[in-house]
């Protein structure tokens, strides 16, 4: 019911936001969160549904208030409040979804897929994902609430 009024009231990526209660883990940039985009989110869920043997796809605007010159994405699943680590085959965003050097306050789109293997196990997590800049500091770090399966 609740996301049935949400849906009436407001457009569907700011549901799909609120629904899922995608939240920040410290990152520097700023975050559009209205219009971040994940693969198997839906208003009438709290979780995020990441199908084995798929790629889980996403994108998250975003302007950072200094130059990113590198950009890694640090992909955990948080599973009883222990990371592992998603290895991600490319995790350097410049040269894939950003051309860099990307300068301070431009609005950029980071996107990447994160393939599901077979292997994972099928449970509810908290996926971490991080970009870090050439600095070492977080631009980008939300917490996305997952089910594998
Ligand atoms: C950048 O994005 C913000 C937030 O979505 C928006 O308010 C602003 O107008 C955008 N700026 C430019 C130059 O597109
Ligand atoms: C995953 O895909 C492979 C190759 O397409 C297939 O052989 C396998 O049965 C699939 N596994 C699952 C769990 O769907």
């Amino acid at each position: 019911m609740k996301s049935l009024t949400c849906l009436a009231i407001f457009t569907f990526a700011f549901c799909l936001a609120t629904a899922v209660r995608i939240k920040n883990c410290g990152g520097k940039a700023n975050i559009d969160y209205q219009n971040i985009q994940i693969t198997g989110c839906s208003p009438k869920l709290p979780y995020c549904i990441f199908e084995k043997n798929h790629t889980a796809q996403l994108s998250i605007p975003f302007s950072s208030n200094t130059e990113i010159t590198s950009l890694k994405a640090v992909v955990h699943g948080v599973i009883g409040g222990i990371p592992i680590p998603f290895p991600l085959d490319n995790p350097e965003a410049c040269g894939q979804s950003l051309t860099c050097p990307v300068a301070a306050h431009t609005n950029v789109t980071y996107f990447e897929g994160l393939p599901v293997k077979p292997i994972y196990p099928s449970l509810r997590l908290t996926v971490k994902w991080a970009l870090q800049d050439q600095a070492g500091v977080d631009q980008v770090c939300i917490l996305i609430p997952v089910k594998l399966q």
